[in-house]
Formats: C-alpha cells, structure tokens, sequence
C-alpha cells in the first residue's frame, strides 16, 4: 500500500470507503438504503471542490482504501459547493425520496438543509483560528500501520504552506478509537460551542 495524490476515477472507490466507515468508523453497509448518500455530504464535495487537498491510500493495484480530505478556509469551501454542488446533489436526492423514518431520510434531509456541514459555521470563533477542516477514513484493511498520522501530516502542511493557521475536525461521538486517535496526534478538543451534533477537534498548523 502506498499513498498518493487523488485522481479523476477515484470517486467511486472513495465514496465506498465513506459508507465502509460511516457508522462511527465501522461499516454502515447495513443502516442505509441508498449507500451514496454519506459519500454525496462527507466525500464528494472535496472532490470537486478542492481536489488538490485530496490524498488517497491504495493497495499495489492501485484499489483505494483510504483517504483524506480538505478545505482549507471553510467558509469560502461552503460557499463554492453551494455553486457547483449542491443543487445537483439536491435534484438527484428530492425531500421525501427516502422512506419516512429511515436514516436515508435524515441524510436526504441534510443535503437539503447544510446548516451543519462545512462553512456553516462561518464568523464563528473556530472558523477564525482553525478555518481549515478534514475527514479522514480508512478501511479496516488499512488501519493500524501508520497511515492515518501519515495522511494527516500530509494535509497539515500542504494547508500550513498554503498559510492555513489551523485546521479542525468533527467526530462522532461513539468513535471513541478515533477521538484517541486525534489526541495522540496533538489535536485538542474545541472548547466552543459545538454544532451539536459531533464533538469538535483543531489543531494549530502555525507551529510547524
Ligand atoms: C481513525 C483512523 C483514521 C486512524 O488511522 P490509522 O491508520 O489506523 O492510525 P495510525 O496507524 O496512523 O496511527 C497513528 C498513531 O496513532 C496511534 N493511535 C491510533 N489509534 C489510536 C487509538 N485508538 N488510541 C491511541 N493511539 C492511537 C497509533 O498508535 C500511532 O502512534 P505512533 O505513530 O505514535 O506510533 C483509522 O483507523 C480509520 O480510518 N478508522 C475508521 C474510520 C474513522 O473512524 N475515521 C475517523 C472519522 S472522524
């Protein structure tokens, strides 16, 4: 396995990555009746938006297996998906397209309403000294040998050369393996108001 910069093509493989690792880092296969829907919110507006901040792990017949993925200033990523992404994602996943109740409901209902994705949190205090953002996810395969710091250290200077002063995160909070993770890696947790949802994580990128 190797790491390497993120290619057209490689949509599909890490859209499956984003599902393979949906349900608070395990498989979410199961929980989800369309299985494109975590990709549409958490991977595939990186790819269009910001493509170059996108490095893929990949097994010797260059299958990927893991990825990261950046903004490095949130609010402008949030304003540029809602121009180029988000109302195809929109009219490809109408309200009331998933069965009432299902997850897929909620997460057709987040497309819809971005209120907690990216650049949402614009003028806050986090966007204002840790306005990049990531998401980071390997398969089972994958895991456990060195990747994961390598794929972050990766990011974190390519948004460090590019003057990012800092870069935050969310995770779920039942994904207790990867919230040691992150504090192992010198993340702290944000002591702000969070969205609510997932517990927040940052890292200061000006320290080299
Ligand atoms: C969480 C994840 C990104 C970590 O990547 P990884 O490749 O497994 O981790 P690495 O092997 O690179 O570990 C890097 C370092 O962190 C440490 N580490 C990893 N997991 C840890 C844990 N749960 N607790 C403490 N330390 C941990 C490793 O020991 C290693 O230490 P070292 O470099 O000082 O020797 C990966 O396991 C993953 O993608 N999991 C499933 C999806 C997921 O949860 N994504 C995050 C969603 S917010």
């Amino acid at each position: 396995m190797k790491i390497r910069a993120y290619r057209p093509g490689d949509e599909a493989a890490l859209m499956d990555v984003c599902l393979r690792t949906g349900h608070a880092g395990n498989d979410a296969t199961g929980h989800l009746l369309d299985g494109s829907l975590m990709g549409a919110l958490w991977c595939l507006p990186y790819l269009v938006v910001e493509p170059d901040l996108a490095s893929v792990v990949v097994l010797d017949d260059d299958t990927p297996v893991g990825y990261v993925l950046g903004a490095i200033d949130s609010a402008a990523f949030g304003a540029a998906a809602e121009e180029v992404y988000w109302p195809g994602v929109c009219e490809r996943h109408p309200i009331g397209s998933a069965p009432e109740g299902s997850l897929d409901e909620l997460l057709v209902h987040l497309i819809h309403d971005r209120s907690h994705t990216a650049g949402s949190r614009i003028g806050s205090d986090l966007e204002r000294r840790y306005p990049s953002h990531l998401h980071i996810d390997l398969l089972p395969e994958a895991q456990g040998q060195g990747f994961g710091r390598r794929l972050i250290d990766r990011l974190s200077t390519q948004l460090a050369e590019r003057g990012s002063p800092g870069v935050h995160l969310g995770v779920s909070r039942a994904n207790e393996r990867a919230i040691a993770f992150y504090r192992h890696l010198g993340f702290t947790e944000w002591d702000g108001p969070d969205d609510g949802i997932d517990r927040t994580f940052v890292r200061d990128l000006s320290k080299g």
